[in-house]
C-alpha cells in the first residue's frame, strides 16, 4: 500500500515551518503576501518575542501579523533587512519567479530590494523549467493598461485587466492588474529589464533582478532547499 500524498495545504504548513530557521533572532523580518506565507506568519508568531518585528508587503499580511501580536513597521523605517520570506506563483531552476497572483507584486519587489537573502517558500506545483505558464501579473497606471496589453499581444501574450466582482482590481498601491498568459519567459533577466521601462508599468511579476536566494520546497518526501547562486550581486 502506497501512502496518500500530502495535500498541498501541508506542505505549506511544511515551508513554512522550515522557514523559522531563516529568521534571525534580533532582527526585523521582511514578510510577503499569500497562502504560503500566511502559514509562515502563523509559525512565526510562535517565536515572536525573539525578533523585533516585521517589514511586510501588503495591507493582509500587516493585518495578520498585528493580529498575532507581531509589530510591523514602514519599509522607511529601515534600512536593510536581513531576510525576507515570500511564496512564488512559479520559480525556475535559477531562482527567478513570477509573483503577483496575489496583487501585492509591487512591494513584494520593494521588500525583497532592501534584503540581504530572499528565502522563497513554495509547494512542488510551483517549480517550472521555463516561467510562463502562470499568468504574468503586471502592475500599471490605470490610463496605461490598454496601451501595455497591445505591447504585451506584440510579443504574443494575452492580457486582460483582473477583475474584481465586474470591476477592475484596485491593488493597495490604487493601481490595476494586468494579467498576461501565452508567454514563455526564456530571459528573466532581459525581459525583467525591458518591461520595466515601458511607461506606465509600475512592477512586472519576472522577479529576476529580486531572485531567490534559496528557496524551500515543500514535497511528498518533505522540504527540499535549493540553493541559487550569484541573486546578492543582482540586487539592485
Ligand atoms: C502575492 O502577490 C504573490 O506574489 C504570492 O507570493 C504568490 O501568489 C504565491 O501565493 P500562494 O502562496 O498563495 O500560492
Amino acid at each position: 500500500m502506497t501512502a496518500s500524498p500530502l495535500p498541498q495545504d501541508e506542505l505549506k504548513t511544511q515551508v513554512g515551518r522550515a522557514a523559522l530557521d531563516y529568521v534571525v533572532a534580533g532582527e526585523i523580518v521582511g514578510v510577503g503576501t499569500g497562502s504560503t506565507v500566511n502559514k509562515f506568519i502563523e509559525a512565526l508568531a510562535t517565536i515572536k518575542h525573539t525578533i523585533r518585528g516585521a517589514v511586510s508587503s501588503s495591507v493582509a499580511s500587516t493585518e495578520r501579523l498585528r493580529a498575532l501580536g507581531i509589530e510591523v513597521f514602514d519599509s522607511n523605517e529601515v534600512e536593510e533587512l536581513a531576510v525576507y520570506i515570500d511564496g512564488a506563483d512559479e520559480i525556475d531552476g535559477h531562482g527567478f519567479m513570477i509573483k503577483g497572483g496575489g496583487a501585492a507584486l509591487t512591494r513584494e519587489k520593494i521588500v525583497a530590494a532592501q534584503s540581504r537573502r530572499f528565502v522563497c517558500i513554495a509547494d512542488l506545483s510551483k517549480r517550472v523549467e521555463v516561467l510562463g505558464a502562470f499568468p504574468l501579473p503586471v502592475e500599471v497606471i490605470p490610463m496605461a493598461a490598454r496601451r501595455v496589453m497591445r505591447q504585451f499581444e506584440r510579443l504574443g501574450g494575452l492580457a486582460q485587466v483582473r477583475e474584481r466582482d465586474g470591476l477592475p482590481l484596485v491593488t493597495d498601491n490604487g493601481q490595476h492588474i494586468v494579467d498576461v498568459t501565452g508567454l514563455k519567459i526564456t530571459d528573466p533577466l532581459a525581459f525583467e529589464t525591458e518591461v520595466s521601462q515601458w511607461p506606465g508599468v509600475v512592477t512586472v511579476g519576472v522577479f529576476a533582478h529580486q531572485k531567490a536566494d534559496v528557496c524551500l520546497l515543500g514535497t511528498p518526501d518533505g522540504v527540499q532547499t535549493l540553493v541559487f547562486g550569484g541573486a546578492a550581486s543582482l540586487r539592485t
